[in-house]
């Protein structure tokens, strides 16, 4: 039976970052011998424009039927003027609920190849390598009450100790596979659902003796990630830390447009790249498509057990790489590499990546 992919692009640039995703998966399955359904769903402003809401019922139905959705991004200042509840932004909050993907994960690496695209020096992000966890179906985004009442506004940050324990489990796993080490990133200082993070990470610490447990306030982690990445293997915090500190991680890599990240924990995966729409650059074919191309491969690897096929698309994207291609959110800070490197289009590195992953693994 072929398995079947949810393709959801949405808005600004995500269709044009998903169309050489799905070139490379399909470049991968035919090298691998493998075939898989892809099904194609509105989501975001899209969704709104076509079905009058940013998550229509065939969408839901398409994923759920689905071993793993990818989303391009969404978003779109067409929107602007809507309250956060009716925005294309809900439709994949909503769709992060239906599937109940707790877990968020966005990993930064910085490889060699990149040192020097990064707005720091390249000493300081060499060698980073460090996976973000974040919790993604509770705390302020989602808490009840909300609402505005005589001209204020109010949220509400909340966690039980299962939310919290539940995500905790998955770090602790993961930095099992890596340098086993977990940094908790809280404000328990200040916060009460932050103090029974704190608590419950500590307890769930406890299972893990192996692995090499800190707690860290989020405004000194802010600093730290600048200060000196490499101390951080396994970040694990709540949804809004993990969502600002995701974004400031990025520029370690240079750019947010290299990123990946998985939801899991439901049964559906949910693999998206860590940009936005970017309605700036929308339609022009110069968004980086490597995020996307990398979630695919997180996809193979996490949703369907292919882990040689996330291989060989990560090898053919570091190999791509290393051959000087980028797209233009990548250019270098050094001028005496600026001669290395090629400017091409969104098109033109999913085919860069396309031809690695067809030709044999010499370079
Ligand atoms: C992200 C995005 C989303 C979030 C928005 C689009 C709802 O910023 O995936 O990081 O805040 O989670
Ligand atoms: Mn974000």
């Amino acid at each position: 039976m072929k398995a079947q992919i949810a393709f959801l692009p949405g808005d600004g640039i995500g269709p044009e970052v998903l169309n050489e995703a799905r070139r490379v998966l399909e470049t991968v399955a035919t090298s691998g011998r493998h075939s898989f359904r892809v099904v194609e769903a509105a989501v975001g402003g899209a969704a709104i424009e076509k079905f009058g809401e940013p998550l229509p019922a065939q969408t839901r139905d398409v994923c759920l039927q689905s071993k793993a959705v990818i989303l391009g991004a969404v978003g779109s200042p067409a929107f602007d003027h809507l309250p956060p509840d009716k925005r294309p932004e809900r439709g994949l909050l909503d769709l992060r609920t239906l599937l109940g993907n707790y877990a968020n994960l966005r990993s930064v690496a910085v490889p060699d190849s990149l040192a020097d695209c990064s707005p720091l020096r390249r000493e300081m992000v060499r060698g980073v390598d460090l996976l973000i966890v974040r919790e993604l179906l509770g705390g302020i985004y989602f808490g009840s009450p909300r609402g505005r009442e005589n001209g204020s506004a109010y949220n509400t940050e909340i966690y039980t100790a299962t939310e919290i324990a539940r995500v905790a489990r998955v770090a602790f796993t993961l930095a099992r596979q890596r340098r086993k080490r977990v940094t908790s990133v809280d404000k328990a200082n200040v916060l009460e659902s932050s103090a029974l993070w704190r608590e419950t990470c500590t307890k769930i610490a406890a299972e893990f003796a192996d692995v090499e447990f800190h707690n860290m306030y989020v405004d000194n982690c802010a600093m730290q990630l600048l200060l000196k990445p490499q101390q951080f293997d396994v970040v694990l915090t709540n949804n809004m830390f993990g969502d600002i500190l995701s974004d400031e991680a990025a520029t370690l890599a240079g750019t947010l447009g290299v990123l990946p990240s998985a939801s899991v924990g439901g049964d559906v995966g949910l693999y998206e790249p860590v940009h936005g729409s970017a309605p700036d650059i929308a339609g022009q074919g110069i968004a980086n498509p490597i995020g996307a191309i990398l979630s695919i491969a997180m996809m193979l690897d996490l949703s369907l057990g292919l882990h040689r096929h996330a291989t060989t698309i990560e090898r053919a994207v570091a190999r791509a790489l290393n051959h000087g291609y980028r797209t233009a959110d990548m250019k270098t800070r050094n001028p005496r590499l600026r001669s290395r490197e090629r400017i091409i289009s969104t098109r033109e590195m999913g085919e860069a990546i396309c031809d690695f992953i067809r030709m044999p693994d010499a370079t």
